[in-house]
């Protein structure tokens, strides 16, 4: 009878001591669980938080486009004076008034565009008009309104012009410059 009530207590602490020995597993194991998740969450946090700030960033780089329009727009400006300046010598060429008139100061059939903008310019009456932009329009338009002193008036009107071309060929003519003395 002793025996087996020893056996019964043995086994009896051996199921506690399981149990006990279970229990502490199993907390040992919960215990351990959370430590690697707040690992994992410490890591995922610090992942997120460099996201946000790009957003910034990113938002910075528009508005800087608006004050670089600002100094492009004396560039465009000079690009499309530059631009109608190029056009008015293509047209010049492509017209034939290069055949009759030079830009070098040389003379030709008819005056030279050279020095012309501003110019004071004789005419075959005896009366003088400085050659403003007006007179350069007409000059080309209607060559026989005013005749230069000494040319021929055999200038045929250019009447064919679109109004940009004639803009065109008026500020080729203004770009070969004009120094305001007799031409
Ligand atoms: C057949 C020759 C001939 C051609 C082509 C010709 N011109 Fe003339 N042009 C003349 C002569 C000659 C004069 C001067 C007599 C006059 O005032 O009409 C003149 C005068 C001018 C004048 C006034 C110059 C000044 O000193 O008073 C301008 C500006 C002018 N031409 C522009 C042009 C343009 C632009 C073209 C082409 C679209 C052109 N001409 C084509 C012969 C020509």
């Amino acid at each position: 009878m002793r025996t087996r009530r020893i056996a019964l207590y043995g086994a009896a602490l051996l199921l506690i001591a399981g149990v006990g020995i279970g229990l502490a597993g199993c907390g040992g194991q919960q215990a351990q669980k959370p430590e690697p998740e707040e690992e994992k969450a410490a890591v995922t946090q610090p992942q997120a938080q460099p996201e946000e700030p790009q957003q910034p960033e990113a938002q910075p780089t528009e508005p800087p486009e608006p004050p670089q329009e600002e100094p492009p727009k004396d560039e465009q400006d000079e690009d499309a004076q530059q631009a109608l300046i190029e056009k008015g010598k293509q047209l010049a060429q492509s017209y034939g008034c290069l055949s009759c008139h030079t830009i070098d100061g040389s003379p030709s059939v008819g005056p030279t565009w050279k020095g012309l903008y501003g110019a004071e310019v004789e005419l075959e009456d005896g009366t003088t008009v400085v050659a403003d932009e007006a007179y350069i329009r007409e000059s080309i338009v209607d060559p026989n309104a005013k005749v230069h002193k000494g040319y021929p008036p055999i200038m045929p009107p250019y009447t064919q012009l679109s109004e940009d071309e004639l803009n065109a060929l008026v500020e080729y003519i203004k770009s070969l410059g004009g120094n305001g003395g007799k031409h």
